[in-house]
């Protein structure tokens, strides 16, 4: 049976050899869970698409604990990324560079370039230096499906399929890292995050490159469909104001706190769908710093299935 583990020496360890036997983890990062597998095991890289029912065309984040391990993953790395991960890094922001050559096709789903984060989470960062190897991990849930947040989260989802989940409380952030192209000649923004457009733009000037306008995805970054992080209940979105009847139904307002709202929106989502609920009302956040990502996760999540 999967256990929740306590993060201590222990079961940092246990979580480790569970990794090198080839077997897929939940472990905490700082936005959401990751379904970590050792990327030096094939068997474990093809278990987390078995696990997720995820197509095997959606490439896989790779974690890892330094730059070192950046380094030996990446080719032909242009000065953005290399001003990106000395600004951001640990921190909430996926790096998507050339690949080098020894980079498992599982992992980039046959693409010549690969996404690389180094989590500001020291569970994480725990599990990849003990085990002397970075691991690939996406979010830990079914794909399609609302992100999990909570060690509880994976476990609801994942089940038997995860050897065991490392508990490291509720994830700060609450949505996915920020992903941005740094192939280009001018980096974009594919997925919008808690690191704003305006602080990678910043990061970029000092190295004199600029970010190319808008955020886009579905053209290079599949796995960005439609509709994603998706409940079962129908959300119906409002703007700021716009006045509505929600009879009766439960609204969660973004707007207020869109960074707590960030915070807490998966588990409200998972909340919803546990009370049966199927209508609610979102009152959505302003355009403006983690507005941008709510925006995006609720547009998806509120798209028709
Ligand atoms: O915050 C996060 O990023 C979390 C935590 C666990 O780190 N991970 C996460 O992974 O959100 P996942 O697999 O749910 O989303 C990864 C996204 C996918 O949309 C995928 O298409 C994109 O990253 N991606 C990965 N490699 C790519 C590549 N080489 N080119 C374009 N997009 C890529
Ligand atoms: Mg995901």
């Amino acid at each position: 049976m999967t256990h929740i583990v306590q993060p201590d020496a222990l079961g940092i360890t246990a979580a480790v050899e569970a990794l090198r036997t080839g077997s897929v983890i939940g472990f905490p990062t700082e936005t959401v869970y990751g379904l970590a597998a050792d990327i030096t095991n094939e068997t474990a890289l093809r278990n987390i698409f078995t696990v997720k029912h995820r197509p095997t065309d959606h490439p896989l984040i790779v974690h890892v604990a330094d730059a070192t391990q950046f380094a030996a993953l990446a080719t032909d790395v242009l000065p953005a990324a290399h001003a990106l991960a000395e600004m951001c890094w640990p921190g909430p922001l996926t790096i998507i560079v050339r690949a080098g050559a020894q980079v498992n096709k599982i992992i980039t789903g046959g693409r010549d370039t690969v996404a690389i984060r180094l989590p500001a989470h020291p569970v994480a960062l725990a599990v990849i230096k003990q085990l002397g190897s970075p691991v690939a991990a996406p979010s830990a849930n079914h794909f399609g499906r609302v992100s999990p947040t909570t060690a509880q989260h994976v476990l609801a989802d994942l089940g038997d399929a995860v050897a065991l989940v490392l508990d490291g409380g509720p994830c700060a952030i609450g949505v996915e890292s920020t992903i941005v192209d740094c192939t280009l000649e001018q980096p974009q923004i594919l997925r919008p995050g808690s690191i704003t457009s305006d602080e990678i733009r910043h990061v970029l000037d000092r190295v004199g490159v600029n970010l190319a306008p808008g955020i886009t995805g579905s053209s290079r970054a599949p796995g960005m469909l439609e509709h994603h992080y998706a409940p079962l209940a129908r959300l119906i979105l409002h703007e700021i104001d716009e006045i509505f009847d929600a009879a009766g139904t439960p609204i969660l307002d973004c707007s207020v706190d869109p960074v707590q709202a960030a915070h807490s929106l998966y588990a409200q989502l998972r909340a919803f769908d546990e009370e049966g609920h199927q209508l609610v009302h979102v009152v959505l956040p302003v355009r403006r710093g983690m507005g941008f990502a709510l925006r995006d996760r609720l547009s998806k999540a509120a798209a028709r299935r």
